[in-house]
């Protein structure tokens, strides 16, 4: 039987609550092509940091390194700053791994409403690509005369061409397998005239290489306008880090809930481990209730087992997730049912 060892750092909030059965789901259905899932679970988060002054022991880094994968549920708690807590987890682990693509589908499952009206079941399905190394959160910058009136702080972006251009072909690559073939580029490079200009260079010399996929540039505000206007035009999208992370909090309400949206961390060289999350936080405003949606972690921890080459599990969770959605199943309170998170995981995990 093959095994797949993966770390699991359930982490802050509501984290804990719906990557249990995240686990249960996946470790099922793993089962049905003889793969083994072998769980070790890390107590990081804010609650190590409340104890030890740190959110993981200083080699988090190298402990996390020998897995296959990592599973996350969520990072962030209302009586810690987010840039200490987010800056001593998560986001070092995207940088070190470097998983450079995070991948964030939006799709209108049947049975699930849109708040715009008149959606059709299937019409939106976007693929987002969010540039998940540099860009926006390089993390370069500081802080001059702390605490005085002139204090001052510099925050600098970072895009590169070989950054820019990786994650653009990693866009150009997904189009080509999808019906549609689609790619659109989000930028600002009307305002951010030297790193958004380099991304649409990139972009341009890119999309020569793929003469069958049709293009579109859009610039944020405007494509925020038409991510609600026309939702279902968009097929893969490909944008810098922090405008990747802003649309698909916008993607994920467009189809129906923060709770449906999953995501997946990668590093394609397979050098290091890939990381699988929802795009949703630790939601203090639900915690401890026992009411947050679990489906945005099972269908993340179903793009891990896609990852480690178990399709027939992945495509299993899929359907399970859709059949619950689709069916007078149980559901949570975000998609107008009075359901528990244990209650919608059961209703998935019976039918893997
Ligand atoms: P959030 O995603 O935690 O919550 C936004 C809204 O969506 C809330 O109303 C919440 O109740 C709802 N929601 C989120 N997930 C849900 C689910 N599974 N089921 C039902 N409803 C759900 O965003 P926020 O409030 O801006 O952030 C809260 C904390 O989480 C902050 O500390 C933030 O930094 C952190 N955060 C962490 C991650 C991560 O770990 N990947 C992602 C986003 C935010
Ligand atoms: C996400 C989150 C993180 C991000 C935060 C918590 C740093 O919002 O994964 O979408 O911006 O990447
Ligand atoms: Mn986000």
């Amino acid at each position: 039987m093959r095994t797949h060892r993966i770390a699991v750092i359930a982490g802050d909030g509501i984290g804990p609550e719906v990557t249990v059965g995240a686990q249960t789901i996946a470790e099922k259905a793993a089962a049905i092509e003889q793969v083994r899932l072998e769980w070790t679970a890390f107590p990081w988060g804010t609650d190590y940091f409340f104890q030890h002054g740190r959110m993981a022991p200083a080699d988090y880094l190298d402990q996390l390194s020998q897995f296959d994968a990592i599973l996350l549920g969520a990072v962030g708690h209302p009586k810690v700053q987010d840039h200490i807590t987010l800056n001593g987890l998560l986001l070092p682990i995207r940088r070190k791994f470097d998983q450079f693509i995070c991948l964030r589908p939006s799709y209108l499952y049947e049975g699930v409403p849109s708040p715009l009206v008149g959606k059709a079941p299937r019409s939106i399905d976007m693929l987002v690509f969010r540039e998940n190394t540099e860009g926006e959160y390089a993390n370069i910058g500081g802080r001059l005369y702390q605490g005085f009136p002139e204090e001052s702080a510099v925050q600098t972006s970072v895009f590169t061409r070989r950054g820019c251009e990786r994650i653009i072909r990693a866009a150009f690559e997904a189009a080509t397998k999808r019906p549609r073939k689609k790619v659109a580029s989000i930028t600002k490079s009307n305002a951010q005239g030297f790193g958004m200009v380099l991304w649409d260079e990139c972009f341009a010399r890119v999309a020569a290489d793929f003469p069958d996929v049709a293009t579109e540039s859009l610039l944020i505000d405007r494509a925020v306008m038409e991510f609600v206007r026309r939702p279902e035009s968009f097929d893969v999208v490909v944008a810098s880090n922090l405008f990747g992370d802003i649309l698909t909090d916008l993607g994920a309400i467009v189809v129906g809930s923060m709770g449906l949206a999953a995501s997946a961390n990668i590093d394609p060289t397979r050098r290091s481990p890939s990381m699988f999350e929802p795009v949703h936080g630790s939601a203090p405003d639900i915690v401890g209730r026992g009411v947050a949606n679990p489906l945005a972690a099972i269908l993340s921890a179903g793009m891990m087992l896609e990852h480690l080459g178990c399709s027939t599990a992945a495509r299993a969770v899929q359907t399970g997730v859709a059949g619950v959605l689709r069916e007078s199943a149980p559901k949570t309170p975000d998609l107008g049912g009075t359901a528990t998170t244990t209650a919608v995981a059961a209703a998935v995990e019976s039918r893997i």
